[in-house]
């Protein structure tokens, strides 16, 4: 693969925000050797990505989505990679979760290897995290919330027992395998560039392709509904602190993105949608410098956190959920924004106003602050493997056949 080396960044205290890298080849026909960065091109040969996908975990979070969109997600996924989907699809009325599993394992057949699907809702899984000392994840009834981003710290957490590196994230509701297959080998090449443990690849789309109504043609628009307003607001908190304004937040949403499992373990996170958002926020509040409290907690000694962005090439298409869908997702983005203890009032109250005027909370509404998930590092992590060694799926989760 040939990509841009990031022409520049933010520094945010220990965290480094570089700057968004374009793809020049998908695949640069060579297939061994060092990654060399001369110039302004990183060119990173397709062993070494081979290499860094041998150690990655890929998670598929999934709700009720069309199989064939499921399967299609799966086929994009390649070969080195294990994968995991974590599930919340109903099992009632009908059992739609155990056609789920038979579509998938039966996918897996074909590929002859295992793809280890759990429900996040299995009392097992919950039981687990209880177990560990994590009830944070928990309802009333003692099993895990439902929501996209309790479903990743599930998958986050069963990738850690598979003794792989990295994990990397993809929706299942996706249209093109190969755009799939793309986001994955640019996780690789992520970290094929990254310099430390501690690393986070955030993909932001080159296009989402749109019918216009009344026209019989596409248009391909560049920022998704709710990314636009979260890169603006994140990037107001960064100059707020840097004194410079800035642009450098190109994926505050990126469904699609990947981390070292060094670094997964050292974050908080937030509920359902917000997550994405949130990861900027938690990293700016806990390595940013700022918050004296969270910096001298932090065991990162002189490690930096490296985010890179990374503009894919195919185009995404993916499910429509609708409007409230949308407005879902920004209210979850106001939420750990307005929450932060590092948002000035100014900022406060742009997000405020910005509420009121889009008609998220009523006219004197206040924003809800969300749930707060602290890193997993807390965890008993051999609890938690003791514990799900009763599960159907733990041989196939620990063997490194996988
Ligand atoms: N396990 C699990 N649990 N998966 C879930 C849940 C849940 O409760 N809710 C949704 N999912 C799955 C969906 O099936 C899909 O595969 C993926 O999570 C993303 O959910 P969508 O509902 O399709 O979200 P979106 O397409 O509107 O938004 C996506 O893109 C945004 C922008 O990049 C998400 O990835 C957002 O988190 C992201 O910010
Ligand atoms: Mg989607």
């Amino acid at each position: 693969m040939r990509i841009e080396r990031p022409r520049t960044f933010d520094r945010f205290g220990a965290l480094l925000i570089n700057d968004l890298q374009k793809v020049y080849q998908l695949d640069s026909a060579v297939a061994r050797g060092e990654v060399s960065q001369r110039g302004a091109i990183a060119h990173i040969p397709g062993d070494v990505l081979d290499r860094i996908e041998s150690q990655m975990v890929v998670i598929v979070p999934v709700r009720n989505e069309r199989l064939r969109l499921v399967e299609g997600v799966l086929t994009g996924i390649p070969g080195n990679c294990q994968v995991i989907v974590v599930s919340n699809t109903d099992r009632s009325p009908f059992n739609r979760f155990s056609v789920e599993v038979d579509a998938i394992h039966n996918h897996a057949r074909f590929l002859d290897k295992t793809i280890t699907v759990v429900h996040q809702r299995d009392p097992l899984v919950g039981q687990a995290f209880a177990e560990a000392g994590y009830t944070h994840l928990l309802d009333e009834e003692g099993l895990v919330r439902h929501g996209k981003a309790e479903g990743m710290i599930v998958g986050t957490m069963l990738a850690t027992m598979t003794g792989r590196k990295y994990i990397g994230f993809v929706d299942a509701d996706n249209y093109f395998p190969g755009a799939v297959h793309e986001y994955v080998r640019e996780y690789a090449a992520g970290f094929a560039i990254a310099r430390g443990p501690y690393a986070m690849v955030r993909i932001a789309w080159h296009s989402k392709p749109k019918v216009m109504t009344g026209q019989d043609r596409l248009f391909f628009a560049k920022w998704g509904r709710v990314s636009a307003h979260t890169n603006v607001f994140l990037n107001k908190l960064i100059a707020h602190y840097t004194g410079y304004e800035t642009e450098m937040v190109k994926t505050g949403n990126a469904g699609e993105h990947a981390m070292s499992l060094d670094l997964a373990l050292r974050m908080g996170y937030s509920p359902g949608y917000s997550i994405e958002p949130y990861h900027y926020i938690d990293l700016m509040e806990r390595y940013g410098g700022v918050l004296r409290d969270l910096a001298e907690a932090s065991d990162l000694g002189e490690g930096r956190i490296e985010i890179y962005q990374i503009e894919s090439r195919n185009p995404h298409l993916h499910e429509v959920k609708g409007e409230d869908h949308v407005d879902d997702m920004i209210r979850a983005m106001l939420g750990v924004l307005y929450h932060s203890r590092l948002t000035p009032e100014v900022l406060k109250t742009d997000l405020l106003a910005f509420a009121r005027e889009q008609n998220l909370i009523g006219k004197e509404g206040s924003i809800p602050a969300p749930l707060y998930y602290p890193p997993l590092k807390e965890m008993d992590c051999n609890r938690f493997r003791e514990v799900l060694k009763a599960a159907p799926y733990f041989e196939e989760l620990v063997s490194s056949e996988n």
